[in-house]
């Protein structure tokens, strides 16, 4: 497997067997640092990372998984470059390739994350945009795989914004490993149809199945995952909120939904999460729309806290996991294959 030079925008443009190769490197890089093995193989390489949008796990992963590699890193905040203010993401590409071994972007555009791709002449990866986040799937998939042992044929339900970028990426990465994939949301919240013909076409190679429904009890019943995500992503404007929590409060994740599921099901979020009000955006939803929508009114929104903070949840499982399965996408894209 070689994956040298390539681009990692959207899962759609990998085949299985080079997403489960991405896994495997990740399981491979989290062992030798585990055991204090240093792979410091790219010392040779710099890499750039653009952020329009505010990141916690995505960020460090990226700047921890590159210094374990021994790059040199620049991070540029949503005020730190000309991009797209005064020079168009097509120079900015061209030029930041010719200083820069690979390019990571999180922002808004999908159309952004792939001129950047089209232009820069190095790998570039993509680090959320409003449609996808594939760098997540890696880390959900990777924690999975260590909990049950295996992938194929889990039964992954995600409850919440199907056509965000979480439920797309999820949708798609289920349908190329071949999970049991269904989406739990009302109707409108459910990805393009279009994209789930897509994922239907690449199911009936890998064995995999997607669904969705409305009924949140039909769609855990007996399921081995249960993942949500925000209901109101970034970039989204605040008057979202209202139509949101009115669509999306009656599929909080709790315990007893947690109960419908195996008993050995785990609860999975790509972080941050919504299960307090120890947040500043937490105390104002739950100050502004708690009369209305009581089941917010302490500030718990996708998942109770105490679902989130059950033996149940894997969560900081899988935020850890983020670096490992960035390095191993920075290192299958900058060297050939790693011995
Ligand atoms: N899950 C995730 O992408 O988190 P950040 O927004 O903190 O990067
Ligand atoms: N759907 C969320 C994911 C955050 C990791 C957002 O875009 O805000």
């Amino acid at each position: 497997m070689n994956l040298k030079n390539r681009n990692f925008i959207t899962l759609l443009d990998f085949t299985p067997e080079e997403i489960t190769y991405l896994i495997t490197l990740s399981e491979k890089l989290k062992k030798e640092k585990y055991e204090g093995k240093s792979h410091k193989v790219l010392s040779d390489k710099n890499v750039v990372f653009l952020f329009q949008k505010d990141s916690t796990r995505t960020r460090c992963a990226f700047e921890v998984g590159a210094m374990d590699l021994g790059m040199g890193t620049t991070y540029l905040g949503p005020n730190g470059s000309q991009m797209n203010k005064k020079e168009s993401v097509k120079d900015t590409a061209r030029v930041l390739g010719r200083m820069y071994d690979g390019i990571e972007f999180r922002g808004y555009k999908q159309l952004h994350v792939e001129q950047l791709g089209q232009y820069a002449g190095v790998p570039v990866w993509n680090g959320l945009t409003d449609v996808y986040h594939p760098t997540q799937i890696l880390a959900d998939f990777l924690t999975i795989k260590e909990i049950f042992g295996y992938l194929k044929g889990i039964k992954f339900t995600y409850v919440g914004d199907s056509r965000n970028n979480m439920g797309n990426s999820l949708m798609i990465g289920s349908a190329k490993l071949g999970l049991n994939f269904t989406g739990v949301a009302p109707k409108e919240l459910w990805p393009d149809q279009e994209l789930i013909d897509v994922c239907l076409e690449i199911a009936k190679e890998t064995g995999a199945t997607i669904n969705f429904t409305e009924d949140k009890f039909l769609g855990t019943k007996d399921v081995d995952v249960i993942y949500t995500d925000v209901w109101v992503s970034m970039g989204e404007p605040k008057e979202v909120w209202n139509t949101r929590l009115a669509q999306l409060s009656p599929y909080q994740v709790d315990t007893e939904m947690m109960n419908n599921a195996k008993d050995t099901a785990i609860f999975m979020h790509c972080l941050p999460a919504f299960h307090g009000k120890d947040t500043d955006m937490g105390k104002d939803i739950s100050s502004n729309f708690g009369t209305k929508f009581p089941k917010v009114a302490n500030g718990e929104m996708e998942v109770t806290d105490e679902v989130l903070e059950s033996k149940q949840s894997v969560v900081f499982q899988e935020a850890e996991n983020r670096m490992h399965t960035i390095k191993a996408v920075m290192l299958a894209t900058l060297s050939d294959t790693y011995e």
